[in-house]
């Protein structure tokens, strides 16, 4: 339970909201990058409730600009594309990708260009991804190079969908293995006879549905356990299903293989990104590509049927609150359905959005079922007190070893389940901002 002025402390990602503060201090994934070629127009971005624009110069440089132009506010989403630069149509002035002015036609001092610098942000493409750090410069963190950053486009799936409520409640949803066996449970009945890793790896999560949790702060985040006593014919056993938290938005899925970060657009919708990759496997190749998305239900068919593409969000003629997500309440009177929603995908986003844009916390009770619902609450909140109090937030503090942070999964062989995290950290010591 959170009284309303914590939960507004939370939830607001604005510039000039604590936690808007904090996520301002982080590098933060806002497109796949395959998504914007050299020679397409400026395409719109809204980030932690900002508006910006995109675009990839003719060198392949790709740039994040404010939307509104340095000189006097025009948007620069109207600006001409000149291949290395965006010039703004209202008096001319042109922008290269870092912010270099290139020209400003209505000055005809050449030294005043030099003298000013472009509404820029610092930017980087990897692992399929552009990334924006949106904070103040002098703060700009470390790069964080995830292991899987290194892999071939072809052995890296990367989807993007949007929804319409606060991140927390999206990021509560990945820290909450007691609602897997129960929303999910008809995915996960089909899950067995399905020959594909990622399906293998859920599977015994439908036979008990009452993990016992744990969690244990780390210099990144947290880890979050969930353990499962197991008597089958395969013997008694627990199996434990370890995610990670990094803070800000990103949970590290117990598959091992998959990366979620869940990043605001504003206050009230989040772009969620799924980064799914194999070591082994050529994934974002076909037949691969198709039947991963069929199974997880990130097709862009699903993802437009259900309203979750920037432009079918909010649309009355998609499944929404409103509507009730259009439901299918026969199917569930039929058993043939547990939440009457078709797929793993719609069911989180029905679970998180039909709580409200940004959820009262006021009233809610927590059971021991929600020790990773708290402890994000917690960590979240510890990094916007770190930033308001002039230190760095969780993550940052220092240089955080990101190939050894993971999430697992495995039968315990020993009593602590943090024998399965072979990079597990302790908390930092608080340093310096
Ligand atoms: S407003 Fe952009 S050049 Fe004047
Ligand atoms: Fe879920």
């Amino acid at each position: 339970m959170l009284n309303p002025d914590t939960n507004q402390r939370l939830c607001r990602v604005g510039p000039d909201d604590a936690m808007g503060r904090a996520m301002r201090r982080y590098w933060l994934p806002f497109m796949p990058a395959a998504e914007l070629a050299i020679g397409e127009d400026p395409r719109g971005v809204e980030l932690l409730g900002e508006r910006f624009v995109a675009w990839r110069d003719d060198s392949g440089r790709a740039g994040l600009y404010h939307q509104s132009c340095l000189h006097r506010g025009a948007s620069m989403r109207l600006a001409r594309a000149e291949g290395d630069g965006l010039r703004c149509i209202y008096h001319g002035w042109k922008f290269a990708v870092d912010g270099t002015v290139l020209d400003t036609p209505n000055v005809a001092d050449p030294a005043f260009k030099a003298r000013i610098k472009g509404r820029t942000c610092a930017v980087r493409e990897a692992g399929g991804l552009l990334w924006a750090y949106l904070g103040p410069r002098e703060h700009e963190p470390e790069f964080p190079r995830w292991p899987w950053m290194d892999l071939p486009d072809a052995q890296r799936l990367i989807t993007r969908h949007v929804e319409e409520c606060n991140f927390v409640q999206v990021i509560e949803g990945l820290v909450d293995s007691s609602h897997l066996g129960l929303l999910h449970m008809n995915g996960l009945q089909q899950s067995g006879a399905v020959d594909l890793g990622f399906a293998q790896k859920v599977n015994s999560m439908q036979r008990n549905l009452a993990p016992r949790l744990d969690v244990q702060d780390t210099d990144f985040g947290f880890y979050y356990a969930a353990l499962r006593d197991i008597d089958d014919e395969a013997g008694p056993r627990t199996e434990a299903r370890v995610a990670a938290f990094v803070a800000p938005c990103c949970v590290l899925n117990p598959n091992g293989d998959i990366a979620t970060f869940v990043v605001p657009i504003d206050d009230e919708r989040t772009a969620f990104l799924h980064i799914f990759w194999s070591e082994t496997q050529e994934i974002n190749r076909e037949p691969l590509r198709s039947r991963h998305l069929e199974f997880i239900g990130l097709t862009p068919e699903v993802l437009d049927a259900f309203g979750l593409t920037d432009d079918t969000l909010g649309r009355a003629d998609r499944p929404n609150p409103r509507n009730h997500f259009h439901q299918d309440r026969e199917a569930m009177r039929l058993g043939k359905s547990w939440s009457g929603l078709p797929g793993l995908i719609e069911e989180d986003v029905a679970a998180s959005v039909s709580a409200g844009a940004l959820r009262d916390r006021a009233h809610e009770m927590l059971s021991i079922a929600d020790v990773g619902i708290t402890r994000l609450y917690r960590t979240l909140l510890a990094c916007a007190d770190a930033v308001d109090q002039g230190r760095a937030p969780l993550g940052i503090a220092r240089g955080v070893d990101w190939s050894r942070v993971q999430g697992t999964h495995g039968v315990l062989a020993s009593e602590d389940w943090r024998d399965l995290v072979a990079g597990r950290r302790e908390p930092a010591t608080e340093g310096a901002a």
